[in-house]
């Protein structure tokens, strides 16, 4: 199964450049992916500089990179055909938005019905609270499922009290006989030609549906399949409310192992720039003592909006290590904390004595997929027939490169003596 990581945060932080950043430097590294956007304001597209549809779009520019954006009109049809067809029901006369419909004129039983479920259920929305959610979650984990994808990287993962969407099995066990019964002297005229068997099968759809999203509660939990990161900036607000988002998702127990602190203020010789970059610093630093288990990577403020392949690719490279650079390389600033904390952790390097460890992180890697080869001392790692060039410290032969698949981590061990 492919692996799913999940990038959540509120308004403007940077959750769209950081997942679509991620996405291209795991296409880069030979993975095949899919970028998937619930925004539909189609700032993935944007991002991307590609127009993407509903179904996955090859992202030019980028050879194993594919995106989606998530029709917002997730047709709960597909999924509930019966409930769709009630609940538009609803809407209309003698809905819940109004009593007294023809309805009511025609079964003088179901005012009182309807008086009793009306406190509870206020609206058609909360009638199945957070199916909205639900939805998107359905056909996320489609793509989960899909042997093609190595890692689905999705944009805008609710947090809070969005993810109520998860209490929807206990509360379908609880609620299903009400629900029915509910739908029947709400639904309208058409409700009235609605007898037990019908009842009967959408009780079952209903029944299907719960064990569905049981097992995308099961699938999030997972933290061998789920990895959520979430995305803030070095403020007060975007601070407690990653305090806030971290607890909630904890409650729902998803796998939060990552949180990217975004926009911090770069390391200037100005006065103002440095007060600033040192207040940020100390909430990042309140950050990682409020939540000792999560790794905190810090991202700077760049000089320019980023749009593009070519500038998500340099984000990747500050966020992951870039693979034909050391990390020493990487520019003026301190990127080497951001790859020891990097979020997936990307490419790291050690001298071990007399070896180089270069370990390099690919989710949901699979070792029949892997090559190791070299030509005139440089070594080339392949995946899945793309090929990148790993950059040693001393020229070096495949064949003297000890390999080792560790999980998700491929270890690399290169003599540094030469023969
Ligand atoms: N480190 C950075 N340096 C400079 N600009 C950045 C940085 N990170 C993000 N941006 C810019 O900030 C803007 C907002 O970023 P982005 O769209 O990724 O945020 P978002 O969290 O997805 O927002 P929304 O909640 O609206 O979906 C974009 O114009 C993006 O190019
Ligand atoms: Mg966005």
């Amino acid at each position: 199964m492919a692996r799913l990581l999940l990038f959540g945060g509120k308004g403007g932080v940077g959750k769209t450049t950081t997942s679509a950043a991620t996405a291209v430097w795991l296409a880069d590294s030979g993975l095949r992916v899919l970028l998937v956007s619930s925004d539909p304001a189609h700032s993935t597209s944007d991002s991307l500089s590609v127009e993407l549809g509903s179904s996955p779009t090859p992202v030019d520019g980028v050879p194993g990179l594919f995106g989606l954006e998530m029709d917002p009109e997730s047709k709960i049809s597909s999924v509930l055909p019966k409930m769709g067809e009630m609940m538009n029901g609803m809407n209309g006369p003698g809905g819940l938005g109004g009593l007294g419909g023809l309805s009511m004129m025609l079964d003088p039983n179901a005012k009182e019905e309807m008086e009793s479920v009306r406190d509870e259920v206020k609206t058609s929305d909360m009638v199945i609270p957070g199916l909205d959610e639900a939805l998107a979650f359905d056909e996320l984990l489609r793509h989960v499922e899909d042997p093609t994808w190595d890692v689905i990287v999705f944009d805008t993962a609710p947090t809070g009290h969005t993810l109520r969407f998860l209490s929807l099995p206990e509360l379908i066990e609880a609620w299903s006989d009400r629900l029915i019964r509910m739908m029947r002297v709400s639904g309208g005229l058409r409700s009235m030609l609605f007898g037990r068997k019908e009842s009967d099968s959408m009780k079952e759809e209903l029944e299907r549906f719960r064990r569905r999203v049981l097992h995308v509660r099961r699938v999030l939990s997972n933290e061998e399949i789920t990895s959520f990161t979430l995305v803030t900036i070095p403020e007060r607000m975007g601070i407690n409310e990653t305090l806030r988002a971290h607890e909630s998702l904890q409650e729902y127990k998803l796998p939060v192992p990552n949180c990217l602190v975004n926009r911090v203020t770069p390391e200037f010789e100005h006065p103002f720039l440095a007060k600033r970059r040192m207040a940020e610093l100390a909430r990042v630093e309140e950050l990682t003592s409020e939540m000792p288990d999560v790794n905190i990577a810090i991202m700077e403020l760049l000089d320019d909006e980023v749009v593009g392949i070519a500038a998500l690719r340099k984000v990747g490279a500050q966020l992951y290590g870039d693979v034909k650079a050391h990390p020493s390389d990487l520019g003026p600033h301190k990127v080497g904390k951001a790859i020891q904390h990097s979020i997936h952790r990307g490419m790291t390097r050690e001298v071990m004595g007399e070896i180089e460890r270069i370990s390099l992180h690919y989710p949901g890697i699979d070792r029949d997929d892997l090559s190791l080869r070299s030509e005139d001392g440089v070594l080339f790692v392949g995946l899945n027939g793309r090929e990148r060039e790993v950059e040693t410290s001393v020229p070096t032969k495949a064949s003297r490169v000890k390999a080792k698949l560790e999980g998700d981590v491929l270890h690399l061990d290169v003599p540094l003596e030469s023969e």
